[in-house]
């Protein structure tokens, strides 16, 4: 931790953000303007340096984020078949990307994923062991997972980049079709597995916050614990639409309705909490910053 990036200096923050289009990238456009940061969009495209260079010259930044990246339209699967453009977006865009900022001395806040782990015997599921930072990735099992674990491998070597891996992000905006309760809602059958999850209403602040700290460095960006699907969408049921039913199946019956394989884990809490002892555990924060906000039945 402790880059010595422009940031640290007396100058006001200016963050550049790449991902307008993005779930992510607008929800933290909004963010600076509640909190009156000065914010701009990058134009570029992550994978042409140039076109980044210029971004910085012009906007000259004292933060860079990247909430751009390859997720996959509808879902993960389409990287199965579109393996070249998620190398160039997911790899080679974000190199490039922490790369030049290194050249500039700025810190760059990557939004990364934490579905490069899946439960094993080491990190059993219900053990309460979750998968620490400096953990290497044990899965691979779909090929946007193995980009990411590959990048992540690679950007550990920037000490101006600050890691924070999402997994199954959560936002109050339930109208959202990322969203990952509006997704486990609409599906026909969810599995029931508990899993570390990020809820952004409460964790994008932090990551704003965790530029103005500088730090850096592999961050499990999610809410200390697990919840499991049926746990989350009975709350759905509790608090939002009490005639609520849905079904589950099995992993091996959920393999046939999917191309690429999805990971479950549960990811270890610890650093981000000790950072920010305030963080709220993932049920806690459902509560508070999701479910509650749009309550629409009294809940006994
Ligand atoms: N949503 C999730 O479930 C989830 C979970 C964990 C981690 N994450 C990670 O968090 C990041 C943001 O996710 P999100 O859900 O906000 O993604 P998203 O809604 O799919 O948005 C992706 C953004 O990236 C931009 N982009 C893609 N390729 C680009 C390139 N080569 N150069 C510049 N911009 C590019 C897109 O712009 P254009 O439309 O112009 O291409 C769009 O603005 C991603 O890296 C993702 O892997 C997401």
């Amino acid at each position: 931790m402790g880059f010595p990036s422009n940031g640290s200096s007396d100058k006001p923050l200016k963050f550049l953000i790449y991902g307008k289009t993005g779930w992510i990238g607008g929800l933290l456009g909004k963010l600076c303007e509640s909190q009156g940061i000065e914010y701009i969009y990058g134009s570029g495209r992550l994978e042409d340096r140039n076109s980044l260079i210029s971004d910085l010259e012009s906007v000259k930044p004292t933060h860079v984020f990247n909430a751009a990246g390859v997720t996959g339209r509808p879902n993960v699967d389409w990287c199965e078949s579109h393996k070249v453009e998620t190398i160039r977006t997911n790899v080679v865009g974000t190199l490039t990307l922490a790369d030049v900022c290194r050249d500039k001395g700025l810190i760059l806040i990557n939004y990364a994923t934490g579905c490069i782990f899946e439960y094993d015997q080491n990190h059993p599921l219900g053990s309460g062991i979750g998968f620490k930072e400096e953990d290497i990735p044990n899965f691979m099992g779909s090929f946007y997972s193995k980009t990411k674990a590959m990048v992540e491998d690679l950007l550990k070597n920037y000490e101006n980049v600050c890691t924070l891996r999402v997994r199954m992000p959560i936002s109050s905006d339930l109208t959202n079709p990322r969203n990952f309760i509006t997704k486990i809602a609409k599906y026909d059958k969810v599995v029931d597995i508990p899993n570390s999850m990020t809820i952004l209403d409460e964790l994008l602040p932090i990551s704003l916050e965790m530029a103005k700290r500088n730090l850096t460095g592999i961050w499990n960006f999610t809410n200390p614990g697990v919840v499991s699907h049926n746990e989350i969408l009975q709350m759905y049921k509790d608090y939002i639409e009490p005639n609520f039913t849905w079904k589950n199946f099995t992993l091996e019956e959920q393999a046939k309705v999917i191309v690429a394989a999805r990971s479950n884990n549960e990811m270890d809490g610890g650093k981000l909490k000790k950072e920010f002892p305030e963080l709220l555990s993932i049920k806690e924060s459902l509560i508070r910053y999701v479910f509650k906000p749009n309550q629409k039945t009294p809940v006994a």
